[in-house]
């Protein structure tokens, strides 16, 4: 009896000592005081529950990358359209080997080097772990919240520590903070009166506005136009559109390879229809950027700077916004990096800065 209750005590009081490195002193590598407004908190996440962790390592020589992005993109500078490959991007800021091998040691401290995958680019660090395990991992305790509107779940920490030795190692660690970039729905208001140009915008008062309607069509390159949260535009309606706004020598070319009949949404049916009408010849192509909520920029960026150079947009709008005060510092910082290396590659990002505007609460 005495046996038999004893040596279970020892044996859970053995394994959490040796589950738990505490020799190694630990800092607070980023912290929200709660989750954004419309999260409602449901209680502690389950245990068991899945999840895939990404770690950035640190990117080196952050602030001279970004001097000579700008440089590349000044008109009138020696480095002006000297596009780089994102092996020059690369042997700039990608991460150190040091970086690497103490990320590693410490999931290998946590029994998770198995369950890490370095991506190809050799800067983001995937894990697929438990819940129970990234909690032990990050030092702390994942809870689940439902967003009020979207009725979507998320498992979120709200204080994330690491190894103190690798706080200078790591740029980003989610999910942990972030619960998300939010979907802005635009708002429509049906228009009749269609040829008052001063009040209501069209393709053609757009062209007379910007004077573009009797340029020489370009047929080169490729526009992008960027879709998120699994809306996809309709081609139908884009025919539509074209045949009612006819701007001389301007063709109506479908946008390629779109789900149909499913998940048409509104914004990407204005977007493409827009750039459509004002890019004339120009290939259009809209990418559809899937995955999770918190990493949509991310996963955009990597995937244009992983196809061949011939085959990236020279242009990539995005008319999807947020509010910046929600997004975790760690992951604003991270985009904009990316965004930055776009253009250092030779890709114009244009930003919906000019629709709900850069300091307007949605
Ligand atoms: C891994 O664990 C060992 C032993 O506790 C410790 O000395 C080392 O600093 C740990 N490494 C990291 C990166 O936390």
């Amino acid at each position: 009896m005495f046996a038999t209750t004893a040596a279970p005590v020892i044996l859970a009081l053995a394994s959490a000592v040796w589950a738990l490195p505490s020799s190694v002193p630990m800092a607070l590598f980023e912290s929200v005081s709660s989750a954004p407004a419309g999260w409602n908190l449901n209680g502690a996440a389950a245990k068991d529950e899945v999840m895939n962790l990404r770690i950035h390592l640190a990117k080196q020589n952050v602030a001279e990358f970004q001097e000579l992005a700008v440089k590349i993109a000044t008109p009138g500078d020696a480095q002006y359209g000297k596009h780089l490959t994102v092996e020059q991007i690369d042997a700039i800021v990608g991460p150190s080997a040091e970086s690497k091998d103490l990320v590693f040691q410490w999931l290998g401290n946590h029994s998770l080097a198995d369950s890490a995958v370095l991506n190809s680019r050799g800067n983001v660090v995937k894990v697929k772990a438990t819940i129970s395990q990234v909690e032990a991992l990050l030092g702390t305790q994942y809870s689940t919240y439902t967003n009020a509107d979207t009725g979507k779940t998320a498992s979120r920490a709200l204080n994330v520590y690491v190894p103190q030795a690798l706080m200078k190692h790591i740029d980003v660690i989610q999910p942990t903070t972030f619960f998300g970039f939010k979907k802005l729905t635009p708002t429509f208001h049906p228009r009749t009166d269609l040829n008052r140009r001063a009040t209501v915008t069209t393709p053609t008062a757009l062209a007379s506005l910007y004077q573009f309607s009797g340029i020489t069509a370009l047929k080169s390159g490729i526009m992008g136009i960027a879709g998120f949260i699994e809306q996809w535009p309709s081609k139908t309606d884009l025919t539509t559109f074209m045949n009612k706004f006819t701007i001389s020598g301007f063709v109506a070319v479908h946008a390629q390879q779109t789900p149909q009949g499913a998940n048409i949404g509104i914004e990407a049916n204005l977007d493409v229809q827009y750039a459509r009408a004002i890019t004339s010849t120009i290939p259009n192509v809209f990418y559809s950027t899937g995955g999770e909520d918190d990493s949509i920029y991310e996963d955009l960026a990597e995937y244009i700077l992983g196809l061949a150079a011939s085959s990236r947009p020279n242009v990539i709008s995005v008319s999807y916004g947020g509010d910046e005060y929600e997004v975790a510092l760690s992951v604003a910082d991270a985009t904009c990096n990316l965004f930055s290396e776009l253009g250092a590659a030779g890709i114009s990002v244009l930003y919906a800065s000019g629709d709900s505007g850069e300091d307007v609460l949605s």
